[in-house]
Order: C-alpha cells, then structure tokens, then sequence
C-alpha cells in the first residue's frame, strides 16, 4: 500500500511556528512517526511539502498511478486553492485531511475546507498525533475498499 503525505505552505517552520496552535514538533519529527506507524501497518510513505501552489498541485496530479491514498495537510490552501480541490477531484484517490490545530475552533477564514467535502475523514486539531491517526483511516479505508 503506497500512501503519499502532501504538507503545504510554512510547515517545514514548525516547531518553532506558533506553537500555541501547532505544537512543538518539528515536520521531521512527525515524518518519523508516520514512518514508523506506517511500517507497523505495512504501507509504504512517501513524503512531501512544498510553499508553492503549483508544485501542490504537481504533487497532487503525480499521485495517479504512485499512490493508492494521500495524508494531505494543505495548510492554508486547503481555505483558499479551487486548484488544489480540482487536483484532488481530478485525480480521484482516497485521501484524509489533516490539521495541527482545529481549524473550526480558529478565524472564520480557516473554518471552511475547500477540500473537505472530498475527503474519507477529517482529523483537527489533535496536533502531530493526527498524521498518524490519519494515516491509520486511510489505511484502514483502503483495506476496506480492497477487500
Ligand atoms: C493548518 C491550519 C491552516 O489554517 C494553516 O494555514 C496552516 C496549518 C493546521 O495544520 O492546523 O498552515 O493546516
């Protein structure tokens, strides 16, 4: 099972960004724990995170035929990019969304998800435990979805 984790823009700052909203831990640090879940639940991770819109997008349209499944963090595209919600209907691939912080808790701007309404599940606001738990419900979708 190939599972792809799609990060955007300022999350390779955390750990130092606003820790009152996303917590302490470094990208690398959860990247580890993924990967270390990930080689319990025998799926294999690929791992991404890029500031730009565009090279989301890339990222998003790559995934046909790399990847059974995607962890996206679109951070704050997820409340703005129509282009990153076409990618992700484009290329039609099970993915759960994920937050540090509970976006529905925030400024109403971060309230919407373009991307929601397209996704298996929706995980906010358990910080970096969430990407592992993200990654657990889009394993267990897709064995589900195999079987
Ligand atoms: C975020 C929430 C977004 O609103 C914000 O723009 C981010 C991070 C989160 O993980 O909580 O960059 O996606």
């Amino acid at each position: 099972m190939r599972v792809a984790v799609l990060n955007g823009p300022n999350l390779n700052l955390l750990g130092s960004r606003e820790p009152e909203h996303y917590g302490t831990e470094r990208l690398e640090d959860i990247e580890r724990a993924v990967r270390r879940r990930a080689g319990e639940v025998g799926a294999d991770v690929t791992w991404h995170q890029t500031n730009h819109e565009g090279e989301f997008v890339d990222l998003v349209q790559r995934l046909a035929g790399d990847a059974d499944g995607a962890v996206v963090n679109a951070a704050a595209f997820t409340h703005t990019s129509l282009a990153v919600r076409d990618a992700l209907l484009a290329v039609g691939l099970p993915f759960v969304e994920v937050h540090l912080s509970n976006i529905y808790a925030r400024e109403p701007e971060r309230r919407n998800s373009l991307l929601a309404d397209l996704a298996v599940a929706v995980i906010a606001g358990c910080g970096a435990r969430g990407y592992v738990w993200a990654l657990e419900t889009l394993v267990s979708h897709l064995e589900r979805s195999d079987a």
